[in-house]
């Protein structure tokens, strides 16, 4: 079987595919023929050995925490799946439930455990989960990693009632997802990009207000309007550095921004004095647990929420995939399929 493997000293040009036997599982696992796995800003930052504080490794590293495969085998002992069913990864192999943990955050796929990217791949039966069957298993794939964060932060640690204002910055995976699911939950859903055709499509997907933030870098303002002077329930925050000024502008009194990223340059930060005068919550968000991922394929399933996929690349083009990520050209998904 062949898998991608990158390596110090890191970057797009050190990405390999690599032969190596067929594995076989052991008791408790299970051997999985992938078919998908999609791209996440983290990937990226992996592959360029910028993830975290840098991996603790001089490689090789096996990218990608979000795949869709069939179980080809399981071992002895195996009984949440059987071969033939189709699954998703979990992100973290080891968060099945209750809160994270330090032991739970050091089984994320991708690094330190090696991910998806790889034809055939053995995974304890604990890092699997069975999905939806309407979906495509380019679908399946933007599952774990982004979508349950976007989730995670609207349904798990935001407090949010239909109606409420959420605000969704720029139109990549983690936004996309959560205008998806706000307007399935019935709340009210304004998002940024930085061009209007994206925007547009943000529209056809319910988005109530749109914002080019190239045009209107103050986006606070529009965010203000839109709720009547009172400012936004709920901002999933991806920008962070570049982004977190305008959020505390944008967000009401005692509001709750979910810090999620740093794809935004630039900023000045976060001023401690508007923070204390909004009495907003910020709550740090590292994507979620098997038990919060099956509680969001079951509403993903009543509600027949389509994830969106824009771009799909053969696995061996992973490096036009990453570059196409690198220049921002996609609305929400793009997908490596086998
Ligand atoms: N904490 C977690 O658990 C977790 C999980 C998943 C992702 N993340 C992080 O969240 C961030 C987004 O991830 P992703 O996978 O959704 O990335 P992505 O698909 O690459 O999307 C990035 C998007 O950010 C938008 N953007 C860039 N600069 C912006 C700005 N100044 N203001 C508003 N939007 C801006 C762009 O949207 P337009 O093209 O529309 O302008 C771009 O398409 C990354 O930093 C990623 O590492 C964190």
């Amino acid at each position: 079987m062949r898998a991608l493997h990158v390596s110090k000293p890191w970057g797009l040009d050190e990405l390999k595919i690599v032969e190596s036997p067929d594995p076989s599982p052991g008791p408790g696992e299970v051997l999985v023929r992938m078919r998908a796995v999609s791209l996440n800003y983290r990937d990226l930052m992996m592959v360029h050995g910028m993830y975290g504080r840098g991996p603790a490794t001089d490689g090789p590293i096996i990218p990608f925490s979000d795949g869709c495969g069939v179980i080809e085998a399981v071992g002895e002992g195996v009984t949440r799946v059987k071969p033939g069913d189709r699954v998703a990864t979990m992100f973290f192999q080891g968060w099945i439930s209750g809160p994270p943990t330090l032991e739970k955050a050091l089984t994320a796929l991708g690094a330190p455990i090696p991910g998806a990217g790889r034809e055939l791949a053995v995974f304890s039966q604990e890092g699997v989960s069975k999905v939806p069957d309407f979906l495509t298993d380019e679908q399946v794939a933007t599952l774990p990693c982004a979508a349950l964060t976007a989730w995670r932060a609207l349904f798990e640690d935001g407090d949010l009632s239909p109606g409420d204002a959420v605000v969704l910055q720029g139109t990549g995976g983690v936004s996309i997802f959560g205008l998806q699911f706000a307007k399935a939950a019935g709340l009210r859903a304004l998002i940024t990009s930085s061009s209007d055709e994206k925007l547009e499509r943000a529209r056809a997907l319910g988005a109530d207000h749109l914002v080019n933030y190239r045009q209107l870098p103050e986006w606070s303002k529009p965010v203000r309007e839109a709720t009547g002077g009172v400012g936004a329930d709920f901002i999933m925050e991806v920008g962070g550095q570049g982004t977190i000024e305008q959020s505390l502008k944008a967000i009401r009194i005692g509001g709750h921004i979910a810090i999620i990223g740093v794809v935004a340059q630039g900023g000045s930060g976060i001023n401690p004095a508007v923070l204390i005068g909004n009495a907003a919550r910020m709550q740090g968000v590292f994507v979620g647990s098997r038990d919060m991922f099956e509680a969001m394929c079951r509403a993903i399933d009543l509600h027949r929420i389509a994830p969106a996929v824009d771009k799909v690349f053969p696995w061996t083009e992973v490096r036009a995939a990453f570059e196409a990520m690198r220049a921002g050209e996609h609305f929400g998904k793009i997908v490596l399929t086998f």
